[in-house]
């Protein structure tokens, strides 16, 4: 498969082909994203929940990211890559946005950087990284990293002013640079409006029909435990697969079926007698 490219997902969305996006936080993560052939990876900062446990995304710290990033680049050859700035690392100013914008492209080898909103400032932070020569794909509608201000994690654009507030926020980023834009929980008349509205392609998560889609891969693959979103569809059961292979081993330990033959190193006769030497 031949690099995926900006002009590549430009054509995607002119020739109606979806564009595939999944999150990817480690190596072996982004190999398998590789390996199933989606045109873009995220590094998400759902990260913070799905892989380090906090209990929303507004903790995950720029080196936590980046250390994912950076495994995850080194797994990725084809699919652009895409990685979060997370919460705090771009809301002061411009130049802090550029300045964390130009650490995921060196540090990682990020292709672009992902941001939420779209307010005033919002716009400013995305027109500064792009001045600056990092891609910018933006993200509205349920944006969790601001999720308590919007009244928490749910839907958005069901009323009159959210749903004019989204369409002027979509053509706000994209006339600020960004080159795609991630639609999180919106009803899917809604994307179909924004699709018709816009010329940069539209990533939908719980958005109906778009441009294309993306799911956390925990989710997807059923590591994720407990109750996930209305738009989350499990492919894998991955979560229950590695507590019955652990719990399997765990019981071949405890009654010492494992290590078998099979798994042992035979001594050699010299090293035994020097051993015993
Ligand atoms: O952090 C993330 O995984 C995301 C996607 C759900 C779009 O932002
Ligand atoms: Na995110």
């Amino acid at each position: 498969m031949p690099q995926v490219t900006i002009p590549a997902l430009e054509q995607k969305r002119e020739r109606r082909e979806p564009i595939v996006m999944v999150t990817a936080y480690d190596y072996p993560g982004a190999r398998a994203a590789e390996r199933a052939g989606v045109d873009m990876v995220l590094v998400g900062d759902s990260a913070a929940q799905v892989v380090l446990g906090y209990g929303s995304t507004v903790p995950v710290t720029t080196d936590e990211m980046l250390v994912l990033a950076r495994a995850v680049r080194r797994g990725t050859e084809t699919a652009f890559l895409v990685c979060d700035v997370p919460f705090g690392s771009t809301e002061v100013s411009d130049a802090q946005a550029v300045e964390t914008s130009v650490r995921f492209a060196k540090e990682a080898g990020a292709d672009a950087v992902k941001l939420e909103g779209g307010s005033a400032p919002r716009l400013s932070r995305i027109r500064a990284i792009v001045a600056a020569g990092i891609p910018v794909v933006a993200h509205l509608g349920l944006t969790p990293q601001t999720a308590t201000a919007l009244g928490g994690l749910r839907a958005q654009g069901r009323t009159a002013a959210t749903a004019a507030r989204l369409v002027r926020e979509a053509r706000g980023v994209q006339e600020a640079g960004a080159f795609c834009l991630v639609v999180e929980a919106v009803p899917a008349e809604l994307t179909a409006l924004l699709r018709e509205e816009l010329r940069i392609p539209i990533i939908g998560i719980g958005a109906g029909e778009a441009d294309g889609q993306v799911l956390v891969a925990h989710d997807l693959l059923g590591i994720t435990e407990g109750r996930t979103a209305k738009f989350v569809k499990r492919y894998a059961s991955i979560g229950d697969d590695a507590a019955e292979a652990i719990a399997a081993y765990a019981d071949e330990v405890r009654s010492g079926a494992f290590p078998a033959p099979e798994h042992r190193y035979a001594a050699t006769p010299e090293a035994l007698e020097g051993a015993r030497a």
